[in-house]
């Protein structure tokens, strides 16, 4: 049987990214290789994201772009899959017919059967069930374990570096998000679980794992016996492994930051630096109505343990401007906190209005598009001078860096040349760009850092004399 080619188009957050690594190992199983355009591919899957119109609108006309080659090639398959797929359903196959798979997130496990069924019956599929309703969460327990151990470094950044899903869902229902509604309930996955997931990164060469949940830090794994497992207690128990040098974890919940958990990752050495804290609005009426469960006093509290226990911390933020009834004196108290916080970077959103959440069913989206549009820009601005600010500190300094890989010109000019402009990023998540040789690409390395902006360092890789030789530590 000649081999299957698979073409796979990924939108959304890091949940999304270790989805699809998950269906790629599987499909790879079933004898599929990898092409990079949906021209080559006889299986096209797009891994779907809902959370801002935007990320909808980008799918749906990728999707527009295809139905001429459905026409010339009745035989390919298109899948939709992930969060968009469990939202819309069976409007995704109204709005684009010749669409055979539509899978949520909870059922991605069943991809590979399910084409195969396609193929055989020529009919289309969808597998969207949430176990909600009647209170079992069977489903979603084994979309953990049935297919997380396949992984395929092909598809991370780095086979040196790897997501691992410590919990699904979420609980929290801030009114303007759509997260709760397509990835169900929060739930915690079984710690024993998640070491023997990352034991097995680190044989196969990874050294650095990323823990994944919408909020990692409200992690809590309640074991048969009435023992709890929490964040600082998993933290401590990763740490343990052999060959994992770099720990970090996304995204936190201001709320369940608790001071247990900043002492665990000030005492862990491989754990990074680094956090990322949403606080969306530094308003208190803007975070009521948002329904973020902490006030913006809360927030500073959270941020004062912080710079306490961990002053060298890099804490980042993101921030939704132009939310239902933001006055202009609103986002004037969202500015300060920036101002005030520091952060090391900050993701900035316009509001985006999503059917089905409690946000659009409340409020009117009231905010005119181009008020949102100057927020953002405004925030930022003041956000990008903070960071330019913020990475002066490093002129001269030592740090020491993963490797990744290529920079993003030296991806494109690649003319296969051992020596090339490299990226790196230090435990606090800054990007360093130096030169260096193809070879050094998933070592940790000092560098000297000599120029610096609001995103990058730039730095030069050190090197020791010992004797006449001359060479990169290593
Ligand atoms: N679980 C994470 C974030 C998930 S979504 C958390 O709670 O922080 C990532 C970011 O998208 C959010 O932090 C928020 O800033 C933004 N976002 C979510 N829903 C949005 C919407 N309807 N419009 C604009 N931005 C949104
Ligand atoms: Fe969405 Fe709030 Fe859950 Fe984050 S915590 S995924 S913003 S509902
Ligand atoms: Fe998007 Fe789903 Fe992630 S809606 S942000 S891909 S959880």
């Amino acid at each position: 049987m000649s081999q299957r080619k698979l073409y796979i188009e990924t939108v959304g957050c890091q949940m999304n990214m270790l989805d699809s690594e998950l269906v790629v190992a599987a499909l790879r199983q079933r004898g599929y290789e990898l092409v990079d355009s949906a021209k080559k591919a006889d299986t096209v899957l797009f891994n779907t994201c809902s959370v801002r119109q935007h990320a909808e609108d980008k799918i749906y006309s990728a999707l527009g772009r295809l139905k001429h080659a459905k026409t010339h090639n009745p035989e390919k398959i298109i899948g939709v899959m992930g969060c968009m797929a469990q939202k819309d359903q069976e409007l995704i196959f109204r709005r684009a017919p010749y669409v055979d798979l539509i899978v949520g997130p909870g059922q991605l496990h069943q991809v590979p059967d399910l084409i195969e069924e396609i193929q055989a019956s020529g009919q289309q599929r969808m597998e969207v069930s949430m176990d909600r309703a009647d209170g079992t969460r069977n489903d979603v327990a084994q979309s953990f374990e049935s297919y997380d151990p396949l992984r395929d470094p092909t598809m991370r950044p780095t086979p040196y570096q790897a997501y691992v899903r410590i919990m699904i869902g979420c609980d929290k229902f801030c009114t303007y998000c759509i997260v709760p509604s397509v990835r169900g309930p929060e739930q915690s996955r079984d710690p024993e679980h998640i070491l023997a997931e990352s034991r097995r990164l680190a044989d196969e060469g990874c050294r650095e794992i990323t823990l994944l949940g919408q909020t990692v830090n409200s992690y809590r794994f309640r074991h048969g016996d009435g023992r709890t497992t929490r964040m600082a207690d998993l933290l401590h128990q990763l740490h343990e492994i052999d060959g994992i040098d770099r720990i970090k974890f996304v995204t936190n919940f201001p709320k369940d930051m608790t001071r247990e958990l900043l002492t665990a990752v000030r005492d862990l050495p491989k754990v990074c630096q680094y956090l990322h804290v949403p606080a969306q609005s530094g308003s208190n009426d803007v975070l009521n109505r948002m329904k973020r469960g902490y006030t913006v006093e809360d927030y500073r509290e959270m941020m004062t343990n912080i710079r306490e226990i961990l002053p060298n911390a890099a804490v980042t933020s993101d921030f939704i401007v132009g939310f239902c009834g933001e006055t202009e004196a609103d986002f004037e108290k969202t500015v300060e906190l920036v101002r005030e916080c520091r952060f090391k970077n900050s993701f900035i959103f316009k509001y985006s209005t999503r059917p089905g959440t409690k946000g659009a069913e409340l409020y009117e989206d009231d905010i005119p598009d181009e008020v949102k549009r100057r927020r953002n820009n405004e925030l930022l601005a003041i956000q990008n001078a903070i960071s330019e600010e913020d990475n002066q500190p490093f002129l001269g300094r030592r740090v020491e860096i993963l490797v990744e890989g290529p920079s993003k010109a030296a991806a494109k000019a690649d003319d296969g040349q051992p020596q090339l402009q490299l990226t790196g990023r230090t435990m606090c998540d800054r990007i360093v760009v130096f030169e260096g040789n193809r070879r050094q690409i998933g070592q940790i390395l000092p560098v000297d850092i000599y120029d610096a902006n609001s995103f990058t360092l730039f730095g030069q890789i050190v090197t020791q004399h010992v004797g006449t030789e001359v060479y990169s530590l290593a």
